[in-house]
């Protein structure tokens, strides 16, 4: 009986995955098939986005697309309740003016101002647009998962309450705390900070932007794990009110900036482990970074509610396969360790230290470089 009963869940089980798996719509215009027709409006806004938002590129303005997925997300108060946020809900982008109030979202105006008025031309709620245009973004860059996207979040009816950002001078157990308020874990929050390979500050550094945070910010490699932990004694003249932002580092004379909060979060007994094991182990980065995104981009929504739309998320460049290494000028004896593994075993780049690129190679888009 028991026997009978399990072989006829199996077959119901084995039908509706079967028809579930027929079951395609097609979408308007006849290039795409998907499962759920919601879900069409999404490989047009991908088009768009890749053709006149990034260029298909890994770009300044991919870049900041992928910032604002975190900072409107983190809009979520686990103990304050809803009227302090509903976490992943575009509120960012509706409230800007009010949101932006908040000194921990300076620089995110850019990617506000370039995908708002996709509002008007699809119609998508702001909080699908934002987490669909990070994970569009970030799949223009070599070496990035591809995000699972869904779709459904509702608009935003009121702003998130000012300070729920973490700022890069925060101490960081009050980063942890604020983590965890919005249900993050210090270990989730090292997953995300994957995100920080491909970024450069246009606002801590005085009189600069696109100050990157590893020697390839166009490459979703692991050097940022690696070069947050490299002692150095020069520090970037900071922005007036930013000089607790960073710390000094190796590669300051190449153009790089340290934040203090990574670098704490780098050394911290609960993430150092973590931290450390990314290095050089790419695969491992794709797979926390991807998972912890998923995480990030329900906030505040119940996920079975949602559709799956991940399909009319780009296939991402492939990682470029080069190992992590010392960049040149740098090595082994500048490591400061606080994970007591053993350390992984890098080569260095050979030769005179060498200046990080400012701009994509080959891109003649002048917005995808510093003034
Ligand atoms: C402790 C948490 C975090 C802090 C304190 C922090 C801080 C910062 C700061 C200060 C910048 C530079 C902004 C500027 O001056 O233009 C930045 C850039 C960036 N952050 Fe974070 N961040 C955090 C977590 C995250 C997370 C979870 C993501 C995941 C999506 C993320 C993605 C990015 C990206 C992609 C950029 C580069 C933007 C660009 O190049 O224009 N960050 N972050
Ligand atoms: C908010 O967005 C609108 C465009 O929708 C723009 O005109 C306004 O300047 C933005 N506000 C801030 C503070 O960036
Ligand atoms: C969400 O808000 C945006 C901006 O105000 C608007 O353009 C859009 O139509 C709204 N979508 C829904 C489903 O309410
Ligand atoms: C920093 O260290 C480098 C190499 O160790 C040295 O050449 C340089 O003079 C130092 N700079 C400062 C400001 O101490």
């Amino acid at each position: 009986m028991v026997f009978k009963l399990s072989v006829a869940l199996l077959a119901l089980a084995a039908t509706s995955v079967s028809a579930a798996a027929v079951k395609r719509v097609s979408c308007p215009g006849g290039k795409h098939t998907t499962t759920n027709e919601a879900c069409c409006v999404f490989f047009d806004l991908a088009e768009e986005l890749q053709n006149n938002k990034f260029d298909n590129e890994c770009s300044e303005d991919a870049h900041e697309a992928l910032r604002l997925t975190f900072h409107d997300a983190i809009g979520f108060s686990k103990s304050g309740g809803p009227s302090k946020g509903t976490g992943a809900d575009g509120s960012i982008m509706i409230f800007n003016d009010t949101e932006l109030q908040d000194p921990a979202n300076n620089g995110v105006d850019g990617a506000i101002d370039n995908l708002k008025p996709l509002l008007q031309q699809f119609k998508v709620t702001a909080g699908d647009l934002i987490q669909f245009a990070g994970a569009v973004a970030v799949s223009n860059c070599p070496g990035a998962p591809r995000l699972q996207f869904l779709a459904g979040r509702p608009n935003a009816t009121h702003p998130a309450a000012l300070g729920l950002v973490p700022k890069p001078e925060d101490n960081v157990n009050k980063i942890f705390a604020r983590m965890a308020d919005a249900g993050f874990s210090p270990t989730d929050l090292v997953n995300l900070l994957a995100s920080h390979t491909v970024a450069r500050s246009d606002t801590l550094i005085l009189n600069r932007e696109a100050v990157p945070f590893d020697s390839t910010p166009f490459t979703f490699d692991s050097q940022v794990f690696l070069e947050v932990l490299l002692k150095g004694n020069e520090t970037l003249p900071p922005a007036a009110g930013e000089a607790d932002a960073q710390v000094p580092n190796a590669l300051a004379a190449q153009g790089e900036m340290r934040l203090q909060s990574d670098f704490a979060i780098a050394h911290d007994t609960q993430t150092a482990c973590a931290w450390q094991e990314m290095i050089n182990n790419q695969q491992l980065m794709m797979n926390n970074f991807k998972n912890a995104m998923a995480k990030l981009a329900v906030t505040g929504h119940d996920a079975s509610k949602l559709i799956d739309c991940s399909d009319a998320v780009p296939i991402p460049k492939p990682p470029v396969g080069k190992a992590t290494t010392f960049p040149a000028g740098t090595g082994p004896k500048l490591v400061q360790q606080s994970c007591p593994k053993p350390f992984p075993v890098l080569k260095t780049d050979p030769g005179a230290p060498t200046t990080i690129p400012e701009c994509i190679n080959g891109d003649t888009n002048i917005d995808d470089c510093p003034s």
